[in-house]
């Protein structure tokens, strides 16, 4: 033993390259495998693919990947984040209940409230940064605890350890969206998480092309009971998709980082902009989370949320910025800049989201590859802009 050990960047490539890449070639790409089924060369023993609902090698090589890089023993490639986050779900079963953190990703919002009570199985969505409240949550038909960290548009942080002792106390599953982290960042299996979720869709895959989800788990079992769900369910990842997937994931930790430390430096330029109420970013040391999130993860990240004081100062802003698209998403190259109350989060009533700090003047930016000064000196001239429509017509 030398005591060696790889760095995450390390991991990303070569298990992306040679770890999981194709063998009898040698390519550093992975094969885009398009055939939905394959010839069985003996009459009644069947090799390792049959059918690419049940198997794909392409896909295979992007699950074998997430799976090394969460430290999880399975890794499953779903259609999209939702279809990684509704099949996990059914795991569970009628007269179950779920404690679900309250500042929850929209979509997944939609599906606990109205797709699961049609099947029987109930929810409580808890304040998770008051672990009293989670605590007297559960109950004795509790078989889940949901958490999102940092969380989907405020950058809420959940302590992570202290919710996985809970639930292991209480015999529950704890699942996890880590799509604002990657593993790159923050890796919940290590912390005692069983199934770690993913909307690949963003910062994974990186350049807003595909839409994709990833679950992942460490325990063996829970394994191979979610890879039957995927099959019987069948919203699995297509070949040329788990392809752009897997060339994602490749430059993930320079596309990041970058991101990450441009996010830094316009997290403190709007913290310090009258003009700005509040800005959601956990690596500001006046966000409540911050030192939870720095226990628990190396870096904050790449997307922050800031608040204007009405709906109309926030459209005067999107209007005059020049850089970012403004579009639903995040994780792209381009900074991506989007109006939770009428994009994410419109599947939420307004009185939910408004609990959730989610008014009309919130915004929220993920941020890209552009230069980091280009992107504040265009915010300053937005922000001077909405600036003049105060003085004129008042806030
Ligand atoms: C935190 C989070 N989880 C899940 C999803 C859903 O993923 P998808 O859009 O890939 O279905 C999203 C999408 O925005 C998200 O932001």
């Amino acid at each position: 033993m030398s005591g060696y050990k790889e760095s995450l960047e390390t991991s990303i490539v070569v298990a992306s390259t040679r770890g999981h890449g194709e063998r009898k070639t040698g390519a550093v790409n992975v094969p885009i495998y398009l055939s939905s089924t394959f010839h069985q060369e003996s009459f009644d023993e069947f090799g390792p693919y049959d059918y690419s609902r049940s198997g794909n090698p392409t896909r295979d090589a992007l699950e074998k990947t997430i799976a090394e890089l969460e430290g999880g023993t399975r890794g499953l490639a779903f259609a999209s984040g939702l279809a990684a986050i509704s099949s996990a779900f059914m795991l569970l079963s009628a007269g179950d209940h779920i404690v679900i953190t309250e500042d929850v990703y929209g979509g997944t919002f939609r599906f606990v409230t109205e797709v699961l009570p049609r099947i029987g199985i109930k929810h409580t969505f808890v304040d998770f940064t008051d672990l009293e409240s989670v605590a007297s949550a559960i109950r004795s038909n509790t078989k889940l605890i949901y958490i999102e960290t940092p969380s989907n548009p405020c950058l809420g942080i959940t302590d992570i350890n202290r919710i996985v002792e809970l639930a292991k106390a209480n015999n529950c599953l704890t699942f996890l969206d880590n799509t604002f982290m990657t593993p790159l960042y923050q890796r919940p299996l290590d912390l005692g998480v069983d199934v770690v979720l993913h909307s690949a869709t963003k910062f994974l895959s990186g350049h807003s092309d595909i839409i994709a989800g990833l679950a992942v788990t460490k325990d063996e079992e829970l394994g191979k009971r979610l890879a039957f769900l995927q099959n019987s369910f069948g919203a699995i990842l297509g070949a040329q998709d788990s392809f752009s997937l897997i060339q994602g994931i490749k430059t993930l930790s320079v596309r990041f980082e970058k991101s990450a430390d441009s996010a830094q430096q316009i997290a403190a330029y709007l913290n310090n902009h009258t003009l700005v109420e509040e800005v959601y970013y956990p690596g500001l040391t006046s966000h409540p989370g911050y030192e939870i999130h720095a226990q628990q993860a190396t870096n904050p990240g790449a997307v922050l949320s800031f608040r204007l004081p009405t709906q109309a100062i926030a459209k005067a802003f999107v209007e005059s910025v020049q850089i970012p698209v403004f579009a639903v998403s995040l994780g792209g190259v381009e900074s991506i800049l989007s109006h939770p109350a009428q994009m994410s989060h419109a599947a939420m009533p307004k009185s939910e989201r408004e609990k959730r700090g989610i008014t009309d003047g919130l915004l929220r930016f993920s941020v890209g590859l552009e230069n980091v000064d280009d992107l504040i000196a265009d915010f300053d001239q937005a922000l001077l802009v909405a600036a003049k429509l105060i003085e004129k017509v008042g806030i």
